[in-house]
C-alpha cells in the first residue's frame, strides 16, 4: 500500500480504528482478529487504539488487549505495525465517557497500557482529549515526560484546536508528530486542524471518518454527491469519502473503524482511487 509519514516512520496510508471491536455492539473475538488480521494482510500498518475502547467498566483496555492478541496471532511479519493508543478518556460503564488529563492519572494510564500491549516502548501515545480541569500543559506536559523516559516512542493528541496544537509542539519541543479529530464529510469543522498540520508537516489522523459507527453505511444516502461519484467508479461511497480526504493533503492517513474483514479491504482500496480536481471541488461542496 502507499504509506505516508508518521514522525520517521512510514505506515499505510489507510490505518485501522479499533473502537468497534470493543464498544457497545462489538461482535465476537473470531471475527475481530479476522478483521485485523485482513487488514494486515492489505497492508495496514497503523492500528488505532485507546484503553478507553471498552464496554463494561471492569475491562478497560478490552481493545489493546485484542490489538495485542492479534498481532500475536498473525502468521506474517509485524514488526514494521505503529499501533497508536491514547489515555485521558474513561468508561465508567454506563455508556459515558469521561475524562483525566492530570499527569500522574496519564502516566498510570500509559504503564498499563504498556503492559497490555506488551511492548516496552508504546508506537505512538495521544493525550485523548483536553480536560477542561486540568490545565492543557500540564497535561501535555506529562505526554513529554514520558517521551523523554522513552516509555513512548512518539507522541499525539487528540481533538485539539489550533491553539492547543501549536501550544503542545511547544511543550513537546517540536516533537509532536500526530493530531487525530473528527472529520468526514458530516463533520467537516477541523478542517483548519488539517491545514495546520498540513503546514507543520505533521500527521492528521481523520476520526469516524466514515460519520461513525452507526452512520457510516449510510453515507452514501446522505451525501448524494458521494454516491454519485462512487457509481462512476463503481466503488462505495466509503471508498471515495477516504481517497477524498487522502487528496486533501499528504499528511492524511484516515483511521476508519472496521469490525469486518470485508470493510476494511474496502476502505483500503482508497489509496487506489484518484479523483480529478473537478470531483474533489464537487465533494467539497456537497
Ligand atoms: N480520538 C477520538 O476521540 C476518537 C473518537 C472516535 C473514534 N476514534 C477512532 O477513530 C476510528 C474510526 O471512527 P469510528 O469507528 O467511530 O467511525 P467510522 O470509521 O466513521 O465508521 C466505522 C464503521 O464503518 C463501517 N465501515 C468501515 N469501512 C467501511 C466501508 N468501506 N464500507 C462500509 N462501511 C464501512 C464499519 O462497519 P463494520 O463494523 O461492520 O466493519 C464500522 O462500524 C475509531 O475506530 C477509533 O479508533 C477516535
Amino acid at each position: 500500500m502507499q504509506t505516508r509519514r508518521i514522525g520517521d516512520v512510514q505506515v499505510g496510508a489507510i490505518g485501522l480504528g479499533g473502537m468497534p471491536m470493543s464498544i457497545e455492539g462489538r461482535p465476537d473475538e473470531q471475527r475481530s482478529i479476522a478483521a485485523i488480521h485482513a487488514a494486515l494482510d492489505a497492508g495496514v500498518t497503523l492500528i488505532d487504539t485507546a484503553d478507553a475502547y471498552h464496554r463494561d467498566a471492569n475491562e478497560v483496555g478490552h481493545n489493546e488487549t485484542l490489538i495485542a492478541r492479534a498481532l500475536a496471532g498473525y502468521g506474517g511479519d509485524t514488526s514494521d505495525v505503529l499501533v497508536a493508543t491514547k489515555g485521558g478518556h474513561l468508561r465508567p460503564g454506563d455508556g459515558s465517557w469521561t475524562l483525566n488529563g492530570s499527569p500522574e492519572y496519564l502516566k498510570n494510564a500509559c504503564d498499563a497500557s504498556l503492559e497490555r500491549l506488551g511492548v516496552e516502548a508504546i508506537g505512538l501515545y495521544q493525550f485523548h482529549r483536553p480536560d477542561p480541569k486540568v490545565p492543557y500543559a500540564e497535561s501535555v506536559g506529562a505526554i513529554r515526560d514520558l517521551l523523554d523516559a522513552g516509555k513512548i516512542r512518539f507522541a499525539g493528541i487528540s481533538n485539539a484546536n489550533p491553539d492547543q496544537i501549536r501550544q503542545a509542539d511547544q511543550i513537546l519541543g517540536g516533537r509532536l508528530v500526530s493530531v487525530q479529530n473528527q472529520f468526514s464529510p458530516a463533520f467537516r469543522s477541523s478542517e483548519p486542524e488539517l491545514e495546520l498540520c498540513a503546514e507543520m508537516d505533521i500527521a492528521f489522523l481523520p476520526w469516524s471518518p466514515l460519520g461513525g459507527i452507526s452512520h457510516a453505511g449510510d453515507l452514501g444516502s446522505r451525501f448524494a454527491v458521494f454516491a454519485e461519484v462512487a457509481r462512476e467508479y463503481g466503488v462505495s461511497p466509503q471508498q471515495v469519502s477516504l481517497a477524498w480526504m487522502l487528496a486533501k493533503a499528504p499528511v492524511v492517513i484516515p483511521i476508519p473503524g472496521s469490525s469486518r474483514p470485508e470493510t476494511i479491504r474496502d476502505s483500503v482500496g482508497a489509496v487506489d482511487l484518484k479523483l480529478s480536481p473537478e470531483e474533489l471541488s464537487r465533494l467539497d461542496a456537497a
